[in-house]
């Protein structure tokens, strides 16, 4: 069984890396590598798994995984630059799938250890990456 907790939040980035030369990056990440840097309106899926309480009926009460997701990623990320704001990629590319594992291991460190964690994170409408600890 597993229950399902979205959320949305909207920051900027750009794709690049400091030790490499501006033409490597260019080639590389091309408009994603826009020094003046880009938005995205992100959807974030984070979905729990494990067994349903039998006397609340619950397999987890969706408001503390609200109050998770607000603490660790919304107030952290949202209309943040994620290069400039945040220390998590101060040298850490914010790629969908970086972004995707700083999330799932913040979320993790705080989450019960009963209950298993994956998370989906989508960019635009149809580029998506997945977490769950692999
Ligand atoms: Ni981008």
């Amino acid at each position: 069984m597993r229950v399902c907790r979205r959320a949305t939040f909207n920051s900027a980035h750009r794709l690049y890396r400091k030790d490499w030369s501006d033409e490597k990056n260019q080639e590389i990440f091309g408009k994603c590598n826009n020094k003046n840097y880009h938005g995205h309106n992100y959807t974030l899926e984070v979905w729990v798994s494990g067994k349903v309480n039998e006397e609340t009926g619950y397999l987890i009460d969706l408001k503390i995984v609200k109050d998770l997701i607000k603490d660790e990623i919304i107030e952290r990320f949202d209309h943040r630059n994620l290069n400039l704001d945040c220390i998590e990629f101060e040298n850490l590319n914010p790629t969908a799938e970086n972004i995707v594992m700083v999330s799932w291991n913040l979320l993790r460190s705080k989450l019960d250890k009963s209950f298993g964690l994956s998370i989906k994170l989508w960019e635009t409408e149809n580029n998506i990456v997945e977490y769950d600890g692999n």
